[in-house]
């Protein structure tokens, strides 16, 4: 079944950060793609699985470096990371072992992350979008200020 990556990310997880937002969705649309694969084979799909958490490892990496150029605080955050990145993969290890169920793993993953952006990318966006580098250019701002100088 054909998934449309436009729709995968709930507006209330929109986060008015383009470079954050986008990541997002791709990983909202792989965590449901792999759902859909796992409902026809009742397995992991490895190279899914694989692609999935190096999505995960990029996007993390975006965040540090964001609030690294902002220069906002971030290591409690980037333990949040670390943590979940490792007990996802301690997760899929266990499903790949035959230890833990693939479709108690899938709603994890869709818990965690929800939870995730609620609970920390969202504060992260808020201060990235008071930041005044980061906030995106108004589009009728040149026209104002020609209008204010002239
Ligand atoms: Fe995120
Ligand atoms: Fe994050």
């Amino acid at each position: 079944m054909a998934i449309l990556a436009s729709t995968m990310l709930p507006e209330a997880l929109v986060l008015d950060v383009p470079e954050i937002d986008s990541q997002h969705e791709d990983i909202f649309f792989q965590i449901e793609s792999l759902k859909e694969s796992c409902l026809e084979s009742n397995a992991l799909p490895v190279a899914a699985i694989d692609r999935l958490l190096a999505s995960l490892a990029t996007h993390f990496a975006t965040e540090e470096r964001l609030a690294r150029e902002a220069g906002i605080y971030f290591s409690d955050h980037e333990q949040q990371h670390r943590d979940s990145l490792a007990a996802i993969k301690r997760a899929t290890h266990g499903v790949q072992q035959g230890t833990r169920d693939v479709f108690c793993l899938l709603r994890y993953l869709e818990c965690w992350f929800e939870r995730h952006i609620t609970d920390a990318d969202r504060p992260l966006a808020e201060r990235l979008n008071r930041t005044p580098a980061f906030r995106p250019a108004r589009p009728d701002a040149a026209r104002e200020f020609r209008y204010l100088v002239a």
